[in-house]
């Protein structure tokens, strides 16, 4: 039987309710345009505030690959680099964005989906005059790719590296929203505000219709933001639309309440799967699950619900990733894992 609820992404459902309600009301306003409403003003000013950054500057624009090559193209020289781990999101997955800008980007194997010191060092130490690129930019996505997140020694192990190096370090917060309240997090938003010199904070996984926050905590790093994101087309007239979806996010805690929830639904269907004695590639804390399954047991999933393929385990078996969002209800969660059950008996 095929179930109602896809477990493919987190960003199949529309928007929070709050965040349709406050862009019904900001559209019946006449706004400012190009990010200069007072909706955008606020949410930036929240953001700060939330960041204890009173020097950050925050730009709102429309999607991850957009936010990483908009933010990396900036910050770099024409002959510097990214160093990222083999699977962090702009190596693999943003069709060569960030070389379409004229950066390589290095990579390094990751450990449980993380960059490690050793790893930056390896790079560092693989490129080391002009007849190379010069490793600039420090990339980490938390949560990573493989749903885990860093722990504050981890983010300042390798700051104290950055800095020992004269390297920025960009933090990717597509799902920071899930990273910042999963079990054993031991990070904050001031804390990674404090530990970069930018991140950027994803609405788009996290609730909103569209939309991520650029906070560029680096003075050194602002100037001419603005030209260059209209440059590269990316400053919306109706910047509005992006700003009052932030706005509702964090005037109070709605932002980390559903980062929670994608959560909560996430390791409800995690421990069923190990109940049932299911494999794991991972134990994620966050909101994306990483099964083994046989490839009879795959194929007869594919006829209950929809989710990613992630990628071979052996002969006999390959990965699946669920994700959960903000709007997973637990039925639909106990619906799966029943299916599940029926799959794998
Ligand atoms: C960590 C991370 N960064 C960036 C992106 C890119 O976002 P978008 O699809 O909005 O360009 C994604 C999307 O899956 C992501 O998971």
């Amino acid at each position: 039987m095929q179930l109602k609820a896809s477990f493919r992404n987190d960003y199949s459902e529309g928007a929070h309710p709050r965040l349709l309600q406050a862009l019904v009301q900001a559209s019946a306003e006449q706004n400012a345009g190009y990010g200069l409403d007072r909706h955008s003003a606020r949410a930036a000013g929240l953001i700060v505030a939330r960041c204890g950054q009173p020097q950050a500057q925050v730009h709102f624009l429309v999607g991850g690959t957009q936010t990483n090559l908009l933010a990396i193209s900036a910050f770099l020289r024409p002959h510097e680099a990214v160093i990222a781990v083999e699977s962090g999101h702009v190596a693999t997955h943003e069709t060569g964005a960030i070389e379409a800008t004229g950066h390589k980007v290095l990579v390094t194997p990751h450990v449980d989906g993380k960059l490690t010191p050793d790893g930056v060092r390896t790079l560092l130490a693989a490129n080391t005059s002009e007849h190379m690129v010069k490793p600039r930019l420090v990339y980490v996505s938390n949560t990573t790719e493989l749903g885990t997140i860093y722990s504050k020694a981890e983010l300042q192990a390798l700051r104290a590296l950055c800095d020992a190096h004269g390297l920025l370090f960009f933090l990717d917060g597509a799902r920071i929203g899930s990273a910042l309240t999963a079990a054993g997090n031991d990070l904050t938003l001031a804390d990674i505000a404090a530990l970069t010199h930018a991140f950027y904070i994803g609405g788009t996984k996290n609730g909103a219709l569209l939309g991520e926050a650029l906070v560029v905590v680096d003075p050194a790093l602002q100037a001419d933001l603005r030209y260059l994101i209209k440059q590269r087309g990316a400053m919306l007239a109706k910047g509005m639309v992006v700003g009052a979806q932030f706005e509702a996010l964090f005037e109070d805690d709605l932002f980390f309440e559903l980062g929670a929830h994608a959560n909560a639904m996430a390791q409800r269907l995690q421990a069923g799967l190990k109940a049932a004695g299911t494999a794991l590639l991972i134990e994620s804390p966050s909101n994306q699950v990483f099964p083994v399954l046989t490839h009879a047991q795959i194929d007869g999933l594919v006829q209950v619900t929809a989710f990613e393929r992630w990628g071979p385990y052996s002969e006999t078996h390959a990965v699946i990733r669920f994700v959960t969002s903000w709007a997973t209800r637990p039925e639909a969660v106990d619906a799966l894992l029943t299916a599940i059950k029926n799959l794998v008996r």
